[in-house]
């Protein structure tokens, strides 16, 4: 009764007393795991994030002085720009030799739109031998590697949902040829699913329906997870981070590895020119000559679609979610281990169950998720970067099954890149009329890692051609 009494204090500020409905039905192994996730839990703080998100709809604030960010083009504008640009791909290489890079995932979303059961990491996204995203990632760390003479380590941020099956499938997998302790897994935190009514939302009588705080608690995880202070044994003072839906990245760039550091930013980021006006991609503004991200469901249209007088659209920097982030930075962030990032939110169909303990799966959204966004730390940072980068070499979202950013179009690219690689190093590879390679081709980011490897691979393999219908691995 006790313990009872003691929850029931610690969720009144919030008005949550509906969650202990079931207490006396519980079992002991249920009442731990309820009272675990409640004492979790600050309900006064909960509090106010319901009333200021939830009860309200709150309109994303669109500063009076917004413009776009300025960004480092993708050919330097004059002489002195293309020398920085080689002094940084030095730098940059320089870094990479002194082990002082890692590389950072976050993989701890539910990859909804795929419509794929499982770990979106796990997809088998390579064109001719379905290889997971996750071990192309792992090659081309291997490679890249070996290249520059360090072992890079690789964090990957997983999600209460997905850590487990994450870690059993790299296990199952060797590790895909890394060694296990260059892979670091760990756990972004949770945030409780809110119904409309302001009242917290259980999945069964004895949880809370919980879901992933966003990629915002990136950061704060990697601080309480022991990452930061691996990485500061290990001397690693930058993070090269992208999105596991992404494995055309190249998983270190030596370029903006080096501006990152030449630039003294904490924070940077790649920019690709948007293919519209609408294109779902966070937006690089500027206010108070602060960087930030304004999202693509947050743009109003007027500045969406605003030209500039040669006719290109004003706001054409779109983010891949790709970026350099110093480990100062975040240590400076997360010092006390708080981090204040603003909250967004999202209208989801939540499965609950009801008063009378039924389970409920709701056809029309019930409800609210509250996530962080890691680009909202870019405008807390002193300093910023944005470098262009070339769509056809960088990024190639797997987001839904077919279509715009889809499994079909990531395969093509990754084939496109592979093509013009080996093109480039003089094989004939056969296009059709409108351009499109012939072939399905599929070369590993272990053999292949950039320009100077596809030459090499070339050479020593003595290949000439690709020819119209081949289906072909290289390794
Ligand atoms: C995201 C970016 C958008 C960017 C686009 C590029 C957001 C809100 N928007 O859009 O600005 O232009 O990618 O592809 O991120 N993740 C977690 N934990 C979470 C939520 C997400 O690790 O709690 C990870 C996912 O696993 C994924 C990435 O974050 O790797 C992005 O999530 P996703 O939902 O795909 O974002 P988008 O809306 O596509």
């Amino acid at each position: 009764m006790e313990r009872y009494r003691k929850l029931l204090e610690h969720v009144a500020p919030a008005h949550q007393e509906q969650l202990l409905r079931f207490w006396n039905e519980l079992s002991p192994a249920g009442r731990d795991q309820l009272a675990a996730q409640l004492e979790a839990i600050d309900f006064a703080a909960l509090n106010e994030l319901i009333g200021k998100y939830v009860l309200q709809r709150p309109e994303t604030e669109i500063p009076a002085d917004l413009g776009p960010a300025p960004y480092f083009p993708l050919k330097p504008r004059d002489g002195a720009q293309t020398a920085l640009y080689e002094r940084a791909a030095q730098r940059g290489a320089e870094l990479l030799r002194n082990g002082k890079v890692s590389c950072l995932t976050v993989a701890g979303g539910q990859g909804t739109r795929l419509g794929f059961d499982g770990p979106k990491g796990t997809y088998p996204i390579g064109p001719v031998t379905g290889k997971s995203l996750f071990q192309y990632f792992a090659e081309g760390i291997q490679r890249a590697g070996e290249k520059y003479g360090c072992r890079l380590t690789w964090y990957i941020m997983t999600s209460l949902l997905n850590r487990e099956a994450t870690e059993t499938f790299f296990r199952e997998h060797d590790f895909f040829g890394l060694a296990p302790e260059q892979v670091f897994f760990f756990t972004q935190g949770t945030m409780p699913a809110i119904g409309y009514d302001g009242k917290l939302l259980l999945a069964a009588k004895d949880s809370l329906s919980l879901s992933p705080d966003g990629h915002g608690g990136t950061l704060l995880a990697l601080r309480k997870s022991g990452a930061l202070d691996r990485m500061a044994a290990e001397g690693v003072d930058f993070l090269s981070y992208f999105q596991v839906d992404n494995p055309l990245i190249p998983m270190v760039n030596p370029l903006f590895i080096g501006l990152h550091d030449l630039e003294k930013s904490e924070m940077s980021a790649i920019m690709l020119a948007k293919t519209g006006p609408f294109e779902k991609l966070g937006n690089f503004c500027i206010s108070n000559g602060r960087l930030e991200i304004i999202e693509y469901s947050d743009l109003p249209a007027e500045l969406a679609e605003s030209r500039n007088p040669d006719g290109t659209l004003r706001f054409i920097a779109g983010s891949p979610a790709i970026h350099m982030i110093s480990r100062s930075f975040i240590e400076k962030l997360t010092a006390g281990g708080n981090l204040k990032l603003p909250w967004h939110r999202a209208d989801k169909k939540i499965p609950f169950v009801d008063a009378e303990g039924n389970p409920v799966k709701p056809t029309e959204p019930n409800g609210v998720k509250l996530e962080s966004f890691i680009f909202d730390a870019m405008p807390l940072a002193e300093r910023t970067m944005v470098l262009e980068g070339r769509r056809e070499d960088v990024f190639a979202p797997t987001k839904n099954p077919t279509g715009v950013d889809s499994v079909e179009s990531c395969r093509a690219m990754l084939i496109d890149r592979d093509a013009r690689r080996f093109e480039a190093a003089g094989v004939k590879v056969a296009r059709d009329a409108e351009g499109k390679v012939a072939a399905q081709i599929e070369v590993s980011p272990r053999a292949v890692y950039d320009d100077a490897d596809a030459a090499e691979y070339v050479a020593a393999h003595a290949i000439r051609e690709i020819p119209a219908g081949a289906k072909l691995y290289f390794e």
